[in-house]
């Protein structure tokens, strides 16, 4: 990297040079914005109740693997808003030199705020949210800001109107949209478009055991020039080897269970898990890194976004990259498993 741009007069934590050989970017739909092959979460293991210097860590090592992305919500915790608040520590201590390097973004529109105000999509609500969430995290603007998911009642021009005057406002550079259904998203980015803002991304739940965004969503970002980016790659670590053999104390299900429970996860949904994790052995991948490989095969997919609760998930997710050709007879045999 050219030395003009060299980190070295940067004081305290000094991101790794060599960040941006590590990692390809994708551009989002037809935007002028790249995001990282594979993005950061911090839905989980950034609350006020959970451990400070792995937070940081985490950061630091997505970022020096290239991970520009940073993707948070004003619920995000527990408890809620401690996520954001966690960030904006770390920000300030560690990443301001790096401010412009990075990609942030929020969202609103689950239950945040006691009262009428706090939840769903009407303009009151998102516009106040992302006045807190900016507070917290200590910045002027997010990247990109996020209706969290549809809202049945408030009419989508007053929803599609707040995140237009969002960016018309400064304080945000793009918005996306969440969870909404194929035909939802092709009102929600004609409203934008006729706006003036175009709709930058979708980030819809996607992996290999949730596959609801095959059925008419992919085709409706593609034809619009829309982003996706697939949260819960791993659905939300089963895809991983860690449940092969029971419960571990320090998984998601047993130490937290507020969204994935021990019950859901049963013998026949583990029987599966066993014979897709035959199939990452037999490529050299860990399932975690054949579960974001299978996403990315597809061009359609700008971004999957993780979570992880140590560096060590974190880098054996990131080697996922080493190897995202899939064979047609590794496709069939993992449908077959699949179905
Ligand atoms: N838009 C929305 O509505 C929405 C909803 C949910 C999430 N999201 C976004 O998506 C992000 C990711 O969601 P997620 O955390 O459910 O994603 P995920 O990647 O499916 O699951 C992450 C969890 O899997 C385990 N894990 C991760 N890497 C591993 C590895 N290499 N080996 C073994 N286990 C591994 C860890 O669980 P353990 O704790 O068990 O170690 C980790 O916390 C969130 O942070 C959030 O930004 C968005």
């Amino acid at each position: 990297m050219s030395k003009l741009f060299n980190d070295s007069n940067k004081k305290g934590y000094q991101a790794k040079e060599s960040r941006y050989d590590k990692m390809n970017y994708r551009r989002s739909g037809k935007s002028g914005l790249l995001l990282p092959e594979i993005s950061l979460g911090l839905w989980h293991n950034f609350g006020s109740t959970d451990d400070f210097k792995n937070a940081e860590n985490l950061l630091k090592c997505a970022f020096d693997n290239g991970i520009t992305h940073f993707d948070l919500a004003n619920n995000y915790g527990p408890p809620y808003g401690s996520a954001e608040s966690t960030f904006g520590k770390i920000l300030k201590k560690d990443f301001k030199p790096y401010r412009d390097e990075l990609i942030i973004s929020t969202k609103a529109g689950w239950d945040m705020w006691p009262g009428p105000y706090g939840n769903f999509g009407s303009r009151k609500y998102l516009i106040s949210s992302l006045d807190q969430s900016l507070q917290r995290m200590g910045l002027d603007y997010v990247d990109i800001f996020y209706h969290h998911r549809p809202d049945p009642e408030t009419p989508m021009e007053e929803t599609m109107g707040a995140l237009d005057h969002i960016v018309r406002q400064g304080k945000a550079l793009y918005v996306g949209i969440s969870q909404y259904s194929a035909e939802d998203t092709l009102k929600a980015t004609k409203i934008l478009k006729d706006l003036g803002t175009p709709c930058l991304i979708h980030q819809p739940r996607y992996s290999m055991l949730d596959r609801w965004v095959e059925g008419g969503l992919l085709d409706v970002l593609e034809n619009k020039g829309v982003g996706a980016i697939a949260f819960s790659p791993l659905n939300q670590g089963i895809l991983t080897d860690k449940y092969l053999a029971g419960f571990p104390e320090d998984s998601r299900a047993v130490k937290d269970g507020r969204y994935l429970k021990t019950d859901q996860i049963d013998e026949a949904l583990i029987l599966k898990v066993k014979q897709l994790n035959e199939i990452a052995l037999s490529r050299g991948q860990s399932l975690a890194q054949m579960a974001i490989a299978w996403l990315l095969k597809d061009k359609r997919i700008t971004s999957v976004l993780v979570g992880a609760s140590r560096t060590e998930q974190l880098l054996d997710s990131l080697k996922a990259l080493e190897n995202l050709e899939f064979s047609k007879e590794t496709l069939i045999k993992i449908e077959g498993i699949l179905k």
